[in-house]
């Protein structure tokens, strides 16, 4: 099968191939939980997490409710639609969060970027946005994107090296 066609292929699909293939090592590249410490603080490739942890961050972090489990279920959104996601815990709080999406072969973006307010501007979400990349990089992805407000600029320009480029956003529901 060409380099492409397997790429192509959802996690999903590739959790079912038979063990010992390519798609296996495969699998293995995109799957394999990374996890180190830095200053204390958990940073985990494709951790466990429940929904209710997510949640909580969320509300915080972009100043919503709560939503519950039922309305936003994080855990069957990641495994079915994401490449993979970078948590950060800080004594077993989920305190931080980067969902990794992707086309399924090349390109990869990251959305929901968050960290917990008590946490916030010790390098914790460059450093989560780091992970994101190496994740991203090692399932082949060649290109990382993001969107963000005026008021982000020196995080994912100055501190993160993203560089600009054009993008543009439709509203779909106005
Ligand atoms: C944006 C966010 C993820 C940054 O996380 P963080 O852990 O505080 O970021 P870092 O500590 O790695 O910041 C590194 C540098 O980025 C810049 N930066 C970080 N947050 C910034 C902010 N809110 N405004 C402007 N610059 C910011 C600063 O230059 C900072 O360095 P400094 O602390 O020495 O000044 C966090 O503020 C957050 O969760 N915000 C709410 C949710 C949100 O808006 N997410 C982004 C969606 S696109």
């Amino acid at each position: 099968m060409p380099r492409f066609a397997i790429w192509a292929r959802s996690v999903a699909d590739l959790q079912r191939s038979a063990p010992g293939s390519r798609n296996d090592t495969i699998r293995a590249q995109i799957q394999v939980a990374r996890r180190k410490y830095v200053a204390g603080v958990l940073i985990e490739w494709r951790g466990e997490f429940t929904s209710d942890e997510a949640n909580v961050l969320h509300a915080a972090a972009f100043h919503t409710r709560v939503y519950d489990a039922a309305e936003w279920d994080w855990r069957l959104l990641v495994e079915r639609h994401s490449l993979g996601w970078v948590l950060a815990r800080d004594g077993g709080e989920l305190v931080g969060f980067v969902n990794v999406l992707w086309d399924g072969l090349v390109h990869a973006w990251i959305q929901d970027v968050m960290v917990a307010e008590r946490v916030r501007r010790t390098g914790l979400g460059t450093r989560m946005v780091a992970a994101a990349a190496d994740g991203a990089r090692a399932a082949g992805c060649e290109t990382l994107h993001v969107d963000f407000d005026d008021s982000l600029r020196d995080f994912y320009f100055g501190a993160c090296s993203f560089t600009p480029t054009n993008a543009g956003l439709i509203d779909l529901q106005p």
